[in-house]
């Protein structure tokens, strides 16, 4: 196990689309346990292989903030099967930095998925379980919820995220669940 570097935007990495695992091998079980450890540590409730560099579709979630460590979801190759209704959240993720907006999504989703034992999964989701797994599976197609706000809000986002980034202004403290 090892904790990653999470990537952050602008990073053109985060916008790759990740590869179904064909095979799922030892290697698999270890970049899983490694994201969880990473995703702990951010603090963070969600994070996708893509934000770790990798190009495979796998989600590690664990929403249960009053719980920790007891409902960790692990999902390989998740897909959303139906999906329904509709909600806005105010969402905030590992990859992007000092910055969170609202964002509207299904208001409840049903997803497939194989645990690292091949096992089928499927989910029955609502409320903040539903809007990380829509977030989760966003980033394995590339996507960031900053792709799903207004185009002004994104631009002057980047605008200061660039600026951040040639002054080399660290980001502050996450004071909202990183998803
Ligand atoms: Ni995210």
């Amino acid at each position: 196990m090892a904790r990653l570097e999470i990537l952050k935007y602008p990073d053109p990495r985060l916008a790759k689309i990740a590869h179904p695992v064909a095979n799922i091998t030892e290697n698999t079980v270890e970049l899983i346990n490694s994201m969880l450890e990473t995703m702990y540590a951010a603090p963070g409730v969600g994070l996708a292989a893509t934000q770790v560099g990798v190009l495979q579709r796998i989600v590690v979630m664990d929403v249960d903030h009053e719980n920790p460590h007891k409902t960790i979801y692990k999902l390989i190759n998740p897909v959303i099967t139906h999906s329904e209704g509709s909600l806005v959240w105010e969402e905030g993720c590992l990859s992007v930095v000092d910055f969170t907006a609202e964002v509207r999504r299904a208001e409840q989703v049903q997803v497939v998925a194989l645990d690292e034992h091949d096992k089928e999964l499927k989910i029955e989701a609502e409320g903040l379980l539903a809007v990380a797994l829509q977030h989760e599976i966003d980033h394995l197609d590339g996507k960031l919820f900053i792709d799903r706000i207004s185009r002004l809000k994104r631009d002057l986002y980047a605008r200061r995220r660039r600026k951040m980034l040639r002054s080399g202004t660290q980001p502050s403290e996450p004071q909202h669940v990183m998803i």
